[in-house]
Protein backbone atom coordinates (compact mmCIF):
# COMPACT_ATOMS: atom_id res chain seq x y z
CA UNK A 1 0.00 0.00 0.00
CA UNK A 2 1.52 3.25 -0.87
CA UNK A 3 -1.06 5.96 -0.45
CA UNK A 4 0.52 8.69 0.93
CA UNK A 5 -0.03 12.67 1.17
CA UNK A 6 1.98 15.53 -0.15
CA UNK A 7 3.30 16.46 3.56
CA UNK A 8 5.09 13.50 4.50
CA UNK A 9 7.15 13.25 0.85
CA UNK A 10 7.64 16.88 1.82
CA UNK A 11 9.05 16.57 5.18
CA UNK A 12 11.66 13.44 4.17
CA UNK A 13 12.91 15.44 0.60
CA UNK A 14 13.43 18.53 2.70
CA UNK A 15 15.61 16.58 5.12
CA UNK A 16 17.06 14.74 2.89
CA UNK A 17 17.93 18.32 0.60
CA UNK A 18 16.12 16.39 -2.60
CA UNK A 19 12.57 17.54 -3.91
CA UNK A 20 9.75 15.50 -4.90
CA UNK A 21 7.88 16.69 -8.59
CA UNK A 22 3.97 16.93 -8.15
CA UNK A 23 2.59 16.87 -12.29
CA UNK A 24 -0.35 17.89 -13.41
CA UNK A 25 -2.70 15.07 -15.63
CA UNK A 26 -6.00 15.58 -17.19
CA UNK A 27 -6.75 12.03 -17.63
CA UNK A 28 -6.32 8.56 -15.67
CA UNK A 29 -3.75 7.71 -18.74
CA UNK A 30 -1.45 10.34 -17.87
CA UNK A 31 -1.71 9.10 -13.79
CA UNK A 32 -0.87 5.50 -15.02
CA UNK A 33 2.18 6.73 -17.26
CA UNK A 34 3.73 8.90 -14.64
CA UNK A 35 3.20 6.28 -12.04
CA UNK A 36 5.06 4.01 -13.99
CA UNK A 37 8.05 6.51 -14.32
CA UNK A 38 8.04 7.17 -11.02
CA UNK A 39 8.30 3.05 -10.20
CA UNK A 40 11.23 2.81 -13.11
CA UNK A 41 13.55 4.63 -10.98
CA UNK A 42 12.01 4.22 -7.08
CA UNK A 43 10.69 8.06 -6.68
CA UNK A 44 8.38 9.09 -4.71
CA UNK A 45 5.46 11.35 -6.63
CA UNK A 46 2.74 13.53 -6.22
CA UNK A 47 -0.08 13.38 -9.10
CA UNK A 48 -1.86 16.36 -9.36
CA UNK A 49 -5.09 18.32 -11.06
CA UNK A 50 -5.99 20.94 -11.68
CA UNK A 51 -10.02 21.73 -11.18
CA UNK A 52 -11.09 21.13 -14.84
CA UNK A 53 -10.14 17.96 -15.30
CA UNK A 54 -11.08 16.83 -12.06
CA UNK A 55 -14.63 18.52 -12.58
CA UNK A 56 -14.42 16.84 -16.33
CA UNK A 57 -13.65 13.31 -14.96
CA UNK A 58 -15.17 13.73 -11.54
CA UNK A 59 -13.00 13.45 -8.69
CA UNK A 60 -14.59 10.65 -7.49
CA UNK A 61 -13.14 8.67 -10.42
CA UNK A 62 -9.83 10.33 -10.03
CA UNK A 63 -10.07 8.89 -6.22
CA UNK A 64 -11.00 5.66 -7.33
CA UNK A 65 -8.19 5.09 -9.68
CA UNK A 66 -5.43 6.71 -7.48
CA UNK A 67 -5.84 4.47 -4.81
CA UNK A 68 -6.03 1.23 -6.93
CA UNK A 69 -2.72 2.49 -8.84
CA UNK A 70 -1.14 3.68 -5.65
CA UNK A 71 -1.83 0.83 -3.73
CA UNK A 72 -0.65 -1.25 -6.31
CA UNK A 73 2.65 1.08 -6.68
CA UNK A 74 6.14 0.20 -5.20
CA UNK A 75 6.13 4.12 -4.93
CA UNK A 76 5.10 6.16 -2.39
CA UNK A 77 2.35 8.40 -4.61
CA UNK A 78 0.28 11.48 -3.71
CA UNK A 79 -2.83 12.88 -4.95
CA UNK A 80 -3.62 16.29 -5.04
CA UNK A 81 -6.01 18.78 -5.83
CA UNK A 82 -4.05 22.11 -7.98
CA UNK A 83 -5.25 25.47 -7.07
CA UNK A 84 -8.64 24.88 -5.91
CA UNK A 85 -10.51 28.61 -4.78
CA UNK A 86 -13.89 27.21 -4.23
CA UNK A 87 -13.89 25.36 -0.26
CA UNK A 88 -17.12 23.13 -0.97
CA UNK A 89 -14.92 21.46 -3.96
CA UNK A 90 -11.88 21.18 -1.77
CA UNK A 91 -14.23 19.52 0.57
CA UNK A 92 -16.04 17.51 -2.00
CA UNK A 93 -12.43 16.12 -3.60
CA UNK A 94 -11.38 15.11 0.02
CA UNK A 95 -14.34 13.44 0.37
CA UNK A 96 -13.20 11.74 -2.71
CA UNK A 97 -9.96 10.30 -1.87
CA UNK A 98 -7.67 13.21 -2.88
CA UNK A 99 -4.84 13.08 -0.27
CA UNK A 100 -3.66 16.78 -1.17
CA UNK A 101 -5.50 19.45 -1.71
CA UNK A 102 -4.45 23.24 -2.34
CA UNK A 103 -6.85 25.95 -1.57
CA UNK A 104 -5.40 28.92 -3.58
CA UNK A 105 -6.87 32.24 -1.82
CA UNK A 106 -3.77 33.82 -2.75
CA UNK A 107 -6.03 36.73 -4.96
CA UNK A 108 -8.05 37.30 -1.51
CA UNK A 109 -6.98 39.49 0.98
CA UNK A 110 -4.48 38.28 4.15
CA UNK A 111 -7.47 37.67 6.08
CA UNK A 112 -10.14 35.99 3.69
CA UNK A 113 -6.53 33.70 2.49
CA UNK A 114 -6.26 32.93 6.30
CA UNK A 115 -9.57 32.06 7.03
CA UNK A 116 -10.36 30.23 3.78
CA UNK A 117 -7.46 28.39 4.42
CA UNK A 118 -8.40 27.34 7.67
CA UNK A 119 -11.27 26.24 6.85
CA UNK A 120 -10.69 23.73 4.63
CA UNK A 121 -7.44 22.49 6.85
CA UNK A 122 -10.39 22.33 9.50
CA UNK A 123 -12.57 20.26 7.45
CA UNK A 124 -9.58 17.76 6.31
CA UNK A 125 -8.45 17.27 9.97
CA UNK A 126 -11.91 15.66 10.75
CA UNK A 127 -11.37 13.37 7.74
CA UNK A 128 -8.40 11.67 7.75
CA UNK A 129 -5.14 13.37 7.32
CA UNK A 130 -5.22 14.91 3.52
CA UNK A 131 -2.42 17.84 3.34
CA UNK A 132 -3.26 21.47 2.63
CA UNK A 133 -1.15 23.96 0.30
CA UNK A 134 -1.79 27.48 0.59
CA UNK A 135 -0.20 30.06 -1.25
CA UNK A 136 0.74 33.63 -0.13
CA UNK A 137 1.64 35.97 -2.50
CA UNK A 138 0.63 35.23 -5.85
CA UNK A 139 2.21 33.54 -8.71
CA UNK A 140 2.26 35.16 -12.16
CA UNK A 141 0.86 33.01 -15.64
CA UNK A 142 -2.26 30.85 -16.30
CA UNK A 143 -2.86 28.01 -14.31
CA UNK A 144 -6.00 26.68 -15.37
CA UNK A 145 -8.76 28.78 -13.98
CA UNK A 146 -6.21 31.11 -12.19
CA UNK A 147 -4.90 33.98 -14.25
CA UNK A 148 -2.79 36.70 -12.75
CA UNK A 149 -1.28 39.31 -14.83
CA UNK A 150 2.26 40.45 -13.95
CA UNK A 151 1.68 43.66 -12.90
CA UNK A 152 -0.30 41.56 -10.12
CA UNK A 153 2.38 39.42 -9.29
CA UNK A 154 3.46 40.27 -5.38
CA UNK A 155 5.59 38.04 -3.73
CA UNK A 156 5.56 36.27 -0.39
CA UNK A 157 6.99 38.39 2.54
CA UNK A 158 9.14 35.99 4.88
CA UNK A 159 6.93 37.27 8.18
CA UNK A 160 3.67 37.06 6.81
CA UNK A 161 4.56 33.56 6.00
CA UNK A 162 5.15 32.78 9.66
CA UNK A 163 1.60 34.45 10.31
CA UNK A 164 -0.02 32.33 7.50
CA UNK A 165 1.38 29.35 8.59
CA UNK A 166 0.50 29.93 12.54
CA UNK A 167 -2.79 31.06 11.94
CA UNK A 168 -3.81 28.30 9.46
CA UNK A 169 -1.84 25.22 10.66
CA UNK A 170 -1.50 24.43 7.07
CA UNK A 171 0.65 21.56 5.57
CA UNK A 172 2.58 23.07 3.01
CA UNK A 173 3.14 26.23 1.85
CA UNK A 174 3.67 27.58 -1.98
CA UNK A 175 4.94 30.94 -1.50
CA UNK A 176 5.25 33.13 -4.63
CA UNK A 177 9.19 34.13 -5.17
CA UNK A 178 8.64 35.50 -9.02
CA UNK A 179 8.19 31.50 -10.30
CA UNK A 180 5.12 31.72 -12.89
CA UNK A 181 3.30 29.38 -14.59
CA UNK A 182 2.95 28.85 -18.13
CA UNK A 183 5.96 29.45 -20.44
CA UNK A 184 8.72 31.94 -19.23
CA UNK A 185 9.04 35.07 -21.33
CA UNK A 186 12.07 35.92 -21.00
CA UNK A 187 15.22 33.17 -21.10
CA UNK A 188 16.21 34.26 -17.15
CA UNK A 189 12.94 34.90 -15.11
CA UNK A 190 13.85 36.56 -12.16
CA UNK A 191 13.83 34.42 -9.36
CA UNK A 192 13.74 35.04 -6.07
CA UNK A 193 15.78 32.94 -4.63
CA UNK A 194 16.95 34.66 -1.65
CA UNK A 195 13.52 35.16 -0.88
CA UNK A 196 12.44 31.49 -0.52
CA UNK A 197 16.39 30.72 1.64
CA UNK A 198 14.22 33.75 4.34
CA UNK A 199 11.04 32.06 4.20
CA UNK A 200 12.43 28.97 4.69
CA UNK A 201 14.51 29.91 7.87
CA UNK A 202 11.97 32.02 9.27
CA UNK A 203 9.23 29.19 8.63
CA UNK A 204 10.87 26.31 9.09
CA UNK A 205 14.26 27.10 11.15
CA UNK A 206 13.61 25.40 14.23
CA UNK A 207 11.57 22.41 12.98
CA UNK A 208 9.95 21.78 9.49
CA UNK A 209 6.63 23.13 10.02
CA UNK A 210 5.31 23.67 6.46
CA UNK A 211 7.71 22.32 3.58
CA UNK A 212 7.80 25.00 0.97
CA UNK A 213 6.60 24.49 -2.57
CA UNK A 214 7.56 25.72 -5.80
CA UNK A 215 4.98 26.27 -8.67
CA UNK A 216 5.93 27.23 -12.49
CA UNK A 217 8.63 24.57 -12.96
CA UNK A 218 8.57 24.56 -16.58
CA UNK A 219 11.16 26.36 -17.92
CA UNK A 220 13.03 26.65 -14.91
CA UNK A 221 16.75 26.48 -15.50
CA UNK A 222 18.57 23.44 -13.88
CA UNK A 223 20.96 25.87 -11.94
CA UNK A 224 17.78 27.88 -10.23
CA UNK A 225 15.75 24.36 -9.59
CA UNK A 226 18.98 23.00 -7.85
CA UNK A 227 19.43 26.39 -5.62
CA UNK A 228 16.16 26.42 -4.86
CA UNK A 229 16.20 22.85 -3.37
CA UNK A 230 19.24 23.64 -1.48
CA UNK A 231 17.32 26.47 0.12
CA UNK A 232 14.38 24.54 0.86
CA UNK A 233 12.04 24.05 -2.01
CA UNK A 234 11.22 20.57 -1.49
CA UNK A 235 7.41 19.96 -3.81
CA UNK A 236 8.19 21.31 -8.08
CA UNK A 237 5.06 21.81 -9.55
CA UNK A 238 5.36 20.29 -13.22
CA UNK A 239 2.56 20.46 -15.66
CA UNK A 240 2.87 23.13 -19.19
CA UNK A 241 6.09 20.63 -20.06
CA UNK A 242 3.61 17.37 -19.69
CA UNK A 243 0.67 19.02 -21.76
CA UNK A 244 3.26 20.50 -24.56
CA UNK A 245 4.92 16.57 -24.47
CA UNK A 246 1.41 15.12 -24.28
CA UNK A 247 -0.11 17.01 -27.03
CA UNK A 248 3.04 17.46 -29.40
CA UNK A 249 3.14 13.12 -29.49
CA UNK A 250 -0.43 12.93 -30.41
CA UNK A 251 0.28 15.14 -33.31
CA UNK A 252 3.55 13.36 -34.00
CA UNK A 253 1.40 9.80 -34.17
CA UNK A 254 -1.02 11.73 -36.51
CA UNK A 255 1.03 13.02 -38.75
CA UNK A 256 3.26 9.34 -38.70
CA UNK A 257 0.82 6.56 -38.73
CA UNK A 258 -2.55 8.81 -38.85
CA UNK A 259 -4.55 6.61 -41.22
CA UNK A 260 -3.81 3.62 -39.09
CA UNK A 261 -6.25 4.54 -36.30
CA UNK A 262 -4.63 2.59 -33.83
CA UNK A 263 -5.30 4.19 -30.54
CA UNK A 264 -2.86 2.06 -28.08
CA UNK A 265 -0.10 2.86 -30.25
CA UNK A 266 -1.32 6.24 -29.88
CA UNK A 267 -1.30 5.84 -26.12
CA UNK A 268 1.92 4.42 -25.87
CA UNK A 269 3.40 7.06 -27.88
CA UNK A 270 1.78 9.71 -25.43
CA UNK A 271 2.63 7.71 -22.47
CA UNK A 272 6.50 7.13 -23.24
CA UNK A 273 6.54 11.26 -24.14
CA UNK A 274 5.05 11.86 -20.34
CA UNK A 275 7.56 9.57 -18.91
CA UNK A 276 10.51 11.68 -20.38
CA UNK A 277 9.58 14.44 -18.99
CA UNK A 278 8.72 12.82 -15.52
CA UNK A 279 12.55 10.89 -15.99
CA UNK A 280 13.97 14.27 -16.45
CA UNK A 281 12.76 15.81 -13.60
CA UNK A 282 12.89 13.29 -11.03
CA UNK A 283 17.09 13.58 -11.75
CA UNK A 284 16.90 16.84 -11.21
CA UNK A 285 15.42 17.18 -8.23
CA UNK A 286 17.43 13.93 -6.68
CA UNK A 287 14.09 12.00 -5.91
CA UNK A 288 15.30 9.17 -8.00
CA UNK A 289 15.87 5.37 -5.21
CA UNK A 290 13.85 7.59 -2.70
CA UNK A 291 11.28 5.94 -2.95
P1 LIG B 1 3.98 25.08 -15.10
O1 LIG B 1 2.74 24.95 -15.95
O2 LIG B 1 4.73 26.33 -15.39
O3 LIG B 1 4.82 23.87 -15.16
O4 LIG B 1 3.49 25.26 -13.60
C1 LIG B 1 2.78 24.23 -13.00
C2 LIG B 1 2.22 24.63 -11.69
O5 LIG B 1 2.81 25.39 -10.94
C3 LIG B 1 0.95 24.02 -11.30
O6 LIG B 1 0.49 24.48 -10.08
Amino acid sequence: MSISNSKDLLIKATVGKYAVGAFNVTSIIQMVAIIEAAEEVNSPVIIQTSVSPAKQLTPELFGVAFRFLAQNSSVPVALQLDHCSDIDFCKRCVDAGYTSIMIDASKETLKNNIQMTKTVVDYTRTKGNASIEGELGTVGGVEDQIRVVESDVELCDPLMAVKFVNETSLDNLAPAIGTAHGIYKTRNPKIDILRLKNISESVNGLSIVAPLVVHGGTGLSELVVKELIAVGGSKFNVSTELKYAWIDAANEYIKTYGSKYNPVKMNQLQMDAAKKVVFYWIKLLGSAKKG
